[in-house]
């Protein structure tokens, strides 16, 4: 099986759909009346969920205008979040059919199938024209890939010039190893966890200039932290949270990168391109 396919399958569950219904009907609400707000626990699937977005998207300079491509979209989260709290349109693409599916169905649900239209599709093969987006945006999927060169050079590729690429992935912080399964891989074959020293020199070979780059690993301390309490408080995971979208071994998953994280051996970074106007 190709990687691309063993990537696919870690993240391809049965009834997706009905468990976030299953949420939706717990919170009182139904597909007429949720929000992106609502949807946020379980459809942000990256560290520090609807915060860490809004935290990379502030100063990109998005607007109602812009064209915002979302690498490795997942359900739609962070694409919904960025078409509604800026007013533009998004473009998601991502591996997983199953994953697109339920995307385009919970925009349906939001009022926002008209502004965010999703693709099944690669990163390393994007199906674009040459200088189309205004902004694009990519949250821990860089661990399931591996050609970082390939990844950026795509990126680059379908940005208009003077875009910008804003990424936050999980990065390799210290030389060392950690447990499997996390929450982007079952076991190693599908997880090419890298440096911030290969991210900055792919996007640089690309073409971009790198203008910022941040570690998150107190950002990141302080979700777990929090991810914690919550669920000691209510005894039990909210109706709608990672848990719903990752699956019966989602505590295992979120455990082993916690440990990580906190070890120092991975951090979330958020690492910021700039593709030169022409
Ligand atoms: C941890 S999830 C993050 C999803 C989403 N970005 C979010 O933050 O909610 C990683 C996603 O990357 C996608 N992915 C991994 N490798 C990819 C590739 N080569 N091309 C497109 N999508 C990919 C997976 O299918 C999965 O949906």
């Amino acid at each position: 099986m190709k990687i691309e396919e063993r990537v696919s399958k870690h993240y391809e569950g049965d009834e997706l759909l009905e468990a976030i219904l299953v949420g939706v009907a717990a919170l009182g609400k139904n597909t007429a009346t949720v929000t992106v707000d609502d949807l946020s626990p379980v459809d942000e699937f990256h560290i520090g969920g609807r915060l860490a977005t809004t935290e990379l998207c502030d100063g990109l300079g998005i607007d109602d205008s812009s064209l915002v491509l979302d690498v490795g979209c997942g359900i739609g989260g962070s694409s919904r979040f960025v078409a509604s709290a800026y007013g533009c349109r998004t473009v998601g693409i991502d591996l997983t059919p199953s994953y697109i599916e339920v995307a385009r169905t919970l925009s349906e649900w939001t009022g926002l199938g008209k502004r965010c239209s999703f693709d099944v599709g690669s990163a390393l093969k994007l199906p674009y024209d040459d200088d189309t987006f205004d902004r694009a945006i990519q949250l821990h999927v860089g661990m399931n890939i591996e050609d970082k060169s390939s990844l950026l050079a795509e990126i680059y590729r379908v940005l208009q010039p003077g875009g910008r690429v804003a990424i936050y992935d999980i990065m390799q912080k210290r030389d060392d190893t950690h447990e499997f399964p996390v929450p982007w891989a079952s076991d190693p074959a599908t997880s090419f966890v890298a440096a911030p020293s290969v991210y900055r020199m792919a996007m640089e070979a690309a073409g971009f200039s790198v203008t910022g780059e941040r570690d998150r690993s107190q950002f990141a301390s302080e979700f777990f932290a929090a991810l914690q309490a919550r669920s000691a408080a209510a005894e039990g995971p909210p109706p709608l949270g990672l848990h719903v979208i990752m699956g019966p071994d989602a505590p295992v998953k979120l455990g082993h990168m916690a440990a990580a994280v906190k070890a120092g051996t991975l951090a979330p970074y958020e690492m910021i391109g700039a593709k030169p106007t022409r």
